[in-house]
């Protein structure tokens, strides 16, 4: 007896101390709601929205990629599994058996083989109870749970992007689901029309047939923004066409699908989503000022530990090891670590020179932690001194950076920063003769300074005016290739400073501030000892 109720209690102490030892910070079910039902807020009566998760994705034979949740999903759900749905209604609905609900959502079933090989599955009851939803049903039931989607003025959903394949004969992976759906909503997607279509078809309607060469020229330009014109091969013979006869009749085929009616609408929740996840809330911040932080502490580490004899990935591995130290998942976009004229290909992820040399490096990486994501940039000398040129350069870039982060202020308008530090920039380039007016188009500047981190590395967003609790990077940069049109003492430089900002009542806030930053406090950080200097593994290659 007393043996029994020894093994009850350790038994008991063991599964608290199993379950405390899973991260609990994620955000709470109480957030999730309260997003769905700001965005159930902007949904007009009779609508419905349907949000998929993200599939697995296949990487070769049975081997696939680490799965991440698509995050406009995640934002609405919690749900960090596969092949779920989230169908959120503006009104209520009831059930047969007189239940009530406005939203449902469909989770993977519970498998106890599948979870042996792949892992836990919340399945229903789990997510009812974490996720904090009353209706939850399993995705193979999605397709008769008799939503009749037709019933509704408008449905929601966000563009397709069909990078998924139907892997096993299950039902209930993502591919079915949207096959279901498609099938139960009459989805066709020749019945509505892009932003972009729209304007082609506008164009074609408006344009007299002697002047369609214009039209066709345009139509090849617009594919490039909405591959679902290639789809219409109406509007691709027309493009081809020479023969009049041909177009005029095409053109009326084309301008007849003006009129085409649909209740499946492809803007509201990717425009509405942006307006809510562009402002963070309180826990948004925290978890954000953390991926920052741990971010920050990783090009700390790296100042310390850099040698010139040390290759990009390894450099890259150990910022990686101080992220997964904190216990963050995943980098939140592919870790760049360049030197020299790598540092000048902007999204570098090849990582695979072997010696750092005596080059600059520039290192843009970010943790993801819950979900959010940093973006922190530092560009530092391999050998921790930075030659005057490089000093040069780096400067401007550091200039730009202040004046523009002085913009990250409650009404200003969000291309502030950029215009800012493009005008110290240009001024730089044209001191150090790099440039010769300051009106030359030049390519050593070629992206923008600012865009919202969260979720996405690159989260939506309007870009209309700064407004309190965004988090938005800061990034100037100036990259002189090899072979620029300059003196040659500049080639080979390539400097990026990127940080996180926290736009307040009070003005910015620097959230990765504790990276160096300035010439001064790089040096002073790059000539402390690193615990890495006596980390020496065997060669393996004698
Ligand atoms: N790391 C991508 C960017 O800075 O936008
Ligand atoms: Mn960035
Ligand atoms: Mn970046």
């Amino acid at each position: 007896m007393l043996l029994r109720y020894f093994l009850f209690v350790l038994g008991f102490t063991l599964t608290l101390n199993i379950s405390s030892q899973t991260p609990t910070d994620y955000l709470p079910k109480e957030f999730h709601k309260s997003r769905r039902e700001a965005l159930r807020a902007k949904m007009p009566v009779n609508s419905v929205a349907v949000v998929f998760a993200n599939p697995l994705r296949n990487r070769a034979n049975d081997v696939d990629y680490v799965f991440h949740q698509d995050p406009n999903f995640y934002y609405l759900t919690g749900y960090r599994e596969p092949n779920g749905v989230l169908v959120l209604f503006s009104d209520d609905q009831q059930a047969e058996d007189g239940t009530v609900y406005n939203e449902m959502l469909f989770v993977q079933k519970k498998d106890k083989r599948a979870e042996q090989w792949d892992g836990k599955r919340l399945g229903i009851e789990g997510a009812k109870e974490r996720l904090g939803f009353k209706m939850v049903m399993n995705g193979e039931d999605f397709k008769n749970a008799g939503i009749n989607f037709k019933a509704f003025d408008r449905i929601f959903v966000e563009k397709f992007n069909d990078d998924y394949r139907n892997s096993t004969n299950n039902t209930g992976e993502i591919y079915d689901l949207v096959m279901a759906f498609k099938q139960n909503a009459d989805y066709n997607p020749n019945n509505f029309l892009s932003p972009i279509k729209k304007q082609i078809y506008e164009l074609v309607k408006s344009t007299p047939i002697e002047n369609s060469a214009n039209v066709a020229q345009i139509i090849g330009r617009a594919i490039a923004y909405d591959p679902s014109l290639k789809e219409d091969t109406d509007l691709m013979k027309f493009k081809d066409a020479s023969e009049i006869a041909i177009k005029k009749d095409l053109k009326e085929k084309i301008t007849l699908k003006l009129n085409a009616k649909t209740n499946i609408d492809i803007s509201f929740l990717s425009s509405n989503l942006a307006t809510l996840r562009e402002v963070k809330t309180p826990a948004e911040i925290k978890l954000l000022t953390k991926a920052i932080r741990i971010s920050a502490v990783g090009q700390i580490e790296v100042m310390k530990a850099m040698k010139p004899h040390m290759s990009e990935i390894e450099l890259q591995g150990i910022h990686e090891f101080v992220y997964k130290k904190y216990g963050a998942e995943y980098e939140g976009y592919p870790s760049i670590v360049g030197a020299g004229n790598n540092g000048c290909i902007l999204h570098y992820i090849e990582n695979s020179k072997t010696k750092v040399g005596n080059d600059l490096v520039l290192m843009d990486l970010g943790a993801e932690y819950r979900g959010y994501t940093a973006d922190v940039t530092r560009t530092i000398p391999a050998n921790g001194k930075f030659t005057k040129a490089q000093k040069a350069i780096y400067n401007i870039v550091y200039d730009a950076q202040e004046a523009g982060i002085k913009a990250y202020t409650v009404g200003e308008s969000m291309a502030k920063p950029n215009q800012i530090a493009i005008a110290v920039v240009n001024q730089g380039l044209l001191d150090l003769g790099i440039i010769k007016s300051l009106d030359e188009k030049h390519p050593y500047f070629p992206h923008g300074t600012s865009h919202h981190i969260g979720l996405d590395v690159h989260d939506p967003g309007n870009y209309g005016n700064f407004e309190e609790n965004m988090v938005v990077t800061m990034e100037p940069g100036i990259y002189i290739p090899e072979g620029s049109n300059c003196d040659k003492k500049w080639w080979g430089i390539g400097i990026r400073i990127e940080d996180d900002i926290l736009v307040t009542k009070n003005g910015p806030v620097n959230l990765s501030a504790e990276a160096p930053r300035t010439v001064k406090e790089i040096e002073k950080m790059m000539a402390k000892k690193s615990v890495l200097d006596d980390f020496v593994l065997p060669n393996l290659d004698e």
